[in-house]
């Protein structure tokens, strides 16, 4: 049972998918594993902690040969996976909906994709959930890429010299990036408020010691939604929405957007008029930018700068931590595969009619089978 761990090729990705931690815990349960040379430089783990915990380092061509199962942090050009064998699993963050060619060529490889990012959200896969340790750590970060770029500070100061305000800091999406978001600009002296569709979250933005804003005319969505995902809403509470942005936003020094829907383009929360009404020198982060921006104008990889208002448009945040993002993500990964490793077998053995297997698998057999991406 081979275990290869890439080197990721993709530009600005510091990530690494297997931590020393992860390689010997795998080397616990009986696997081989072989990491690619210098796949963790950039996220501050050196070939020799790898090896120190009984991994062999090579070519990538060497990994791969042979290897049962292949992780990756973005899924990798299917033309770097040549010689891989038929029926190896490829576990890593594929992007299915954007990167679908990949996925068709995944399938003619005859390997199994499995796209973490497709866990389901059920308790017991809470520890295998990339989407929320990464995005957890991408919360956090807003704030401070953010407070880099305000040129005023975020807590209110009493000085020899005057008082200084605090900062207004207004999330908007209240997912896991959300309340790391409001967790973090509390903790930095903002007043925070955050909004968003579900009215779950209300009770716990509250908690946090932040003020919720809800559009309360039209229904939004009651409890959790479907899998604690939001969907697309009406056109009438969109309309209150953008009403009630309108009025709050003029008011915001820091603003941070999360608001995503599952295999759609990120719904658009912040208008270029709406921007012009705020106070110059305020700063707005897009964590959407790269799924379409929830921010017009934001420009993923970018700060551009409309009526005075910097605009950040984040690109993968998680990559400027990327120590601590690939220790969470490697121990998404392992959390996976140890629950499923069958112990005769030396092996994770998925069942098909598993909750897990159904929700991540998208390639079998030379086909994609997985039935989210069939209907998209
Ligand atoms: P996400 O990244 O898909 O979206 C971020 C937030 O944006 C969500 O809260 C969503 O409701 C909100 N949003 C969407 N459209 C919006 C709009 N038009 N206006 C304002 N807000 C909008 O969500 P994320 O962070 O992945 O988490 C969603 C939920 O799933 C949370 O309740 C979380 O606790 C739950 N969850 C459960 C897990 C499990 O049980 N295994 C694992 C991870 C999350």
């Amino acid at each position: 049972m081979k275990i290869a761990v890439l080197k990721e090729l993709a530009n600005g990705e510091a990530r690494v998918s297997a931590s020393p931690e992860t390689v010997k815990k795998f080397v616990a349960l009986g696997a081989t594993m072989a990491v690619e040379k210098g796949a963790g430089v950039s996220a501050s783990v050196a070939d020799a902690d790898y090896q120190e915990m009984g991994a062999t380092m090579g070519t990538r061509q060497a990994v791969l040969k042979d290897a049962d199962i292949v992780l990756a942090v973005q899924g990798p050009d299917p033309q770097s996976l040549k010689g891989i064998k038929k029926g190896a699993w490829l576990i890593a963050s594929l992007n299915p909906f954007g990167e679908r060619k990949r996925v068709d060529d995944y399938a003619k490889l005859g390997i199994d994709a499995l796209a973490m990012e497709f866990m389901p959200r059920i308790t017991r896969a809470q520890s295998m959930d990339i989407l929320s340790s990464q995005s957890n750590l991408s919360g956090y970060k807003a704030v401070l890429l953010a407070a880099n770029e305000y040129g005023r500070v975020f807590p209110m100061m009493m000085t020899a010299a005057g008082t200084v305000s605090a900062a207004r800091c207004f999330v908007m999406g209240v997912g896991v990036a959300g309340l790391q978001a409001i967790a973090t600009a509390r903790r930095l002296g903002a007043q925070v408020s955050a909004t968003d569709v579900r009215s779950a979250t209300k009770e716990q933005i509250q908690s946090l010691g932040a003020k919720p804003i809800f559009v309360e005319s039209v229904e939004g969505i009651e409890g959790e939604g479907s899998g604690g995902y939001a969907t697309e809403m009406s056109e009438e509470y969109q309309k209150a929405q953008a009403e009630l942005v309108s009025s709050h936003i003029a008011k915001q020094d820091i603003v941070i957007t999360t608001a995503l829907i599952p295999g759609r383009a990120a719904p658009r929360l912040i208008s270029d008029a709406q921007i012009a009404t705020m106070r110059t020198g305020s700063v707005i982060v897009d964590l959407a930018a790269e799924q379409g921006g929830n921010v017009e104008g934001a420009v993923a990889g970018q700060v551009v700068e409309k009526h005075g208002v910097k605009i950040i448009g984040a690109s993968n945040i998680p990559a400027m931590m990327a120590a601590d993002s690939s220790a969470l993500f490697a121990r998404n990964l392992y959390n996976f595969l140890s629950a499923y490793w069958d112990e005769e077998a030396k092996r994770p053995v998925l069942p098909d009619d598993d909750e897990v297997t159904i929700g991540i698998r998208l390639t079998r057999d030379g086909k994609v089978v997985n039935e989210r991406l069939l209907a998209n």
